[in-house]
């Protein structure tokens, strides 16, 4: 069966770590959040793939080419100006002859996808929505549904008084190929505002399948960092790189950890990097390949992509640093900041209370004290 990944959103509330890289190909524990939809795929046995990409296309394109490494074959989809979920799985009907799966690519889950694939079949429907549970429906798009399951209707955002189900769309699906003729060519639509209500209203068979398998939609700054913390004290499941070097430490090859380093895991280090002396590494971490941590630094509960430079002595907490970015001796990034890649920022600052440092930008030594 081919699948077909919806990756061509621009991810502006992740931003900005989204400025130089689309959202999918952010790292979640140094590995990039659309390699981890691959090997779940893989898991199922889906390994024909179509990508549906629009923004910063090349980075994908580049990152996975035909596939091969990855053990799938993979096709493109590409829109010259984004034409929303239901337009880009238009713009792939080349590709749909048989029933086939849609997936949101900023969502991560262990869904059963054969289980679903099966519910569809026994229930002849020409669409399936995969749907997960949560706690309060206030700010989701709820879906309603009626006897076996059947989509009775969507109701968005509903008010405490008007909540009836806090079932809410898990971003896959599965079509039967005569559902794309309902969709209109060459102009933006969305699937959730379209298609959906289009199908309910026409009685179309279209069946909900309720499950409770770890779902997380990595849209927003949070939810990215939660993503990385589930991985690594295994909430969720993902295969983690690198080899254990200790309980709940996992290090590539190549690391260079001087023997006075503190680490407190779990943590997880790409190729190369190297930790000086007296650093303090508490967990859940992740550190990037070729990452230099300097003397007497203190990391904690971080997400620290590739390349990036720590002096000495700097404090690096609940904080994201994007690639090749560069932090001066004893400057501290605390309290869920977000600094993207390609950053220079000089010593003795202190970026605290969730600032946001957008990709390229200079900061002077000593020019940000809160
Ligand atoms: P925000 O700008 O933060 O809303 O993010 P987004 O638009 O990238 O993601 P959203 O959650 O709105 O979309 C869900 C999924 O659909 C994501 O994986 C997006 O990449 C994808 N997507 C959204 N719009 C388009 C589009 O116009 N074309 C394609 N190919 N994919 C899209």
């Amino acid at each position: 069966m081919k699948a077909i990944i919806l990756v061509g959103g621009e991810g502006l509330r992740l931003r900005p770590l989204t400025c130089n890289l689309p959202k999918p190909m952010v790292p979640i524990v140094n590995r990039p959040f659309l390699e981890h939809m691959v090997e779940h795929l893989k898991r199922h046995h889906i390994i024909d793939i179509i990508l549906a990409i629009c923004y910063l296309p090349d980075r994908i394109q580049q990152h996975f080419g035909d596939g091969s490494s990855f053990g799938v074959k993979l096709s493109y989809a590409v829109e010259q100006t984004p034409l929303g979920t239901g337009g880009a799985v238009k713009n792939a009907e080349q590709f749909l002859k048989d029933t086939f799966l849609v997936f949101n690519g900023d969502i991560f889950s262990d869904l059963d996808l054969t289980e679903m694939i099966k519910f569809h079949r026994d229930h002849k429907a020409k669409a399936t929505i995969a749907l997960t549970p949560v706690k309060d429906p206030t700010s989701y798009g709820v879906v309603e549904l009626g006897g076996q399951s059947r989509v009775k209707g969507f109701i968005e955002k509903p008010s405490p008084e008007r909540i009836t189900s806090n079932l809410i769309n898990a971003g896959t699906y599965v079509f039967e190929p005569d559902v794309l003729a309902l969709i209109p060519a060459g102009v933006r639509s969305m699937l959730e505002r379209g298609l959906f209500p289009d199908l309910v209203q026409r009685d179309i068979p279209f069946y909900g399948f309720n499950s409770p398998a770890y779902w997380l939609d990595i849209g927003k700054p949070d939810d990215y960092f939660k993503l990385n913390h589930d991985l690594l004290i295994g909430k969720a499941v993902s295969r983690l790189p690198g080899k254990p070097m200790a309980d709940d430490i996992w290090l590539e090859e190549g690391c260079n950890v001087h023997h006075s380093v503190k680490l407190t895991g779990p943590i997880v280090m790409g190729r190369g990097c190297a930790i000086e002396q007296n650093v303090e590494i508490l967990g859940p971490t992740v550190i990037g390949a070729g990452s230099v941590i300097g003397q007497g630094s203190i990391i904690d509960e971080a997400i620290i992509w590739q390349n990036v430079k720590l002096g000495k002595n700097a404090t690096v907490r609940n904080s994201v640093i994007g690639d090749n970015t560069v932090i001066g001796d004893g400057t501290w990034v605390n309290d869920s900041s977000i600094i993207s890649d390609n950053v220079t920022i000089g010593s003795g600052n202190k970026m605290e209370h969730g600032i946001r440092v957008w990709a390229g930008k200079t900061i002077a030594d000593n020019a940000i004290s809160f």
